[in-house]
């Protein structure tokens, strides 16, 4: 049986725009470079030029482009994840995170000896009191969240939020991790949290939902320099986290012609369709999504567990998620189920999978009524 996957949020392919500029980005990364040159030698934190681009990239969100020696090229966020959590949160201290959180922190957690401390959400995201209280009782080192399209809810976090979530890290003295992955599609959003505190901020800007995840790349952008050096290089010998050579300066190519931001375009453009098909199907749901998203969070009447309807779903040939791997240990799932809409194929194949979806969700829905 055709299995359509709706579980994941990839960005939708965009061939027609992404082919021809990936290849003269790689042709203008090989003649800029010998070979031995590009990949003879690791590109440590990136070189004076991916910096550069990385600087200009993360630019675009945090409203000025930061001095270069804050900005460490990776290789894609959860490498980011490791030097960061591993380092400013240590064995046995808290990190404050959402209710729901995005899966891989609960796994590294785990590995590094942390305690991953929810703080309530609200349909704009972490509650500042919520925060604030979790700071009372669990003091945590950092707080890692995302202001933007919150994954799995999409909640999104308005400016006065944004501003509310500094002062709580301030008075608290929280380093702050901030997520902003799913930031490029949506259009006119408020500037990023690390924008309004940017000395207690570790701004994360990966690639994959916008451009490609295969290229495993993300920017992050440190308080300081020495700050970057501190967690990246050299106090840390580690090479893992760092970005293949040839990825970061296609990447780097990317940026600079203009390449990055016609993809980005491409795949804004496909969504706005995506969203249009999507959204009057699931009417008869209680869905959240917002302009850009990659994906439909779908919060179920009381009466339908996820795990059940997922594997109606599922029989009937979709993958869709559920909220398990985002609930905190202890904590009990809600029941809601996470649908991605950017990695069909085709709209059509999209919009097949999205009537599986509305028609086994009614169905369940009248059988418990
Ligand atoms: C919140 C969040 N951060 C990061 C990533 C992936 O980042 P990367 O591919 O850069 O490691 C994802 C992908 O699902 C995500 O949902």
């Amino acid at each position: 049986m055709k299995i359509i996957e709706m579980s994941r949020t990839h960005p939708p392919l965009v061939p027609a725009v992404f082919d021809p500029e990936y290849r003269t980005a790689m042709e203008g990364a090989l003649s800029r470079y010998t070979p031995s040159e590009m990949v003879g030698a690791h590109r440590w934190m990136g070189t004076e030029e991916d910096r550069r681009a990385g600087a200009v990239f993360t630019g675009c969100r945090l409203g000025a482009i930061p001095d270069v020696g804050r900005v460490v090229v990776t290789n894609g966020t959860q490498s980011a994840f490791n030097m960061l959590l591993g380092g400013l949160v240590r064995a046995g201290n808290a990190l404050a995170v959402e209710s729901l959180t995005y899966p891989p922190i609960l796994v590294l957690a785990k590995r590094f000896g942390f305690v991953p401390k929810g703080a309530r959400m609200d349909d704009e995201g972490i509650i500042p009191e919520a925060l604030e209280d979790l700071c009372r009782s669990d003091r945590p080192k950092a707080l890692y969240l995302l202001s933007t399209l919150q994954n799995p809810t999409t909640a999104t976090m308005s400016l006065a939020r944004r501003q509310q979530i500094v002062e709580v890290a301030r008075k608290y003295d929280l380093q702050i991790i901030e997520d902003d992955i799913y930031s490029l599609l949506p259009e006119a959003l408020p500037p990023p949290i690390a924008a309004l505190a940017p000395e207690r901020s570790w701004y994360m800007l990966g690639v994959a939902k916008t451009i490609a995840a295969g290229m495993k790349i993300a920017y992050v952008v440190a308080p300081t320099a020495a700050r970057a050096e501190e967690q990246f290089w050299p106090g840390v010998r580690a090479t893992f986290w760092m970005s293949a050579p040839i990825s970061a300066a296609v990447s780097t190519q990317l940026i600079e012609t203009g390449g990055a931001e016609r993809i980005i375009c491409a795949v804004r453009q496909e969504m706005v369709a995506r969203h249009n098909i999507v959204r009057p199907l699931l009417t008869e749901t209680d869905f959240e999504t917002k302009d850009g998203a990659l994906h439909v969070w779908i919060r179920l009447p009381h009466t339908v567990t996820a795990a059940a309807l997922a594997s109606l779903i599922r029989e009937r040939g979709v993958t869709i998620g559920t909220a398990d791997p985002y609930v905190l240990p202890g904590e009990a799932a809600p029941q809601a189920i996470r649908v991605g809409i950017g990695h069909a194929k085709s709209r059509t194949e999209l919009e097949e999978a999205i009537r599986i979806i509305a028609v086994s969700h009614a169905e369940f829905r009248k059988a418990r009524q």
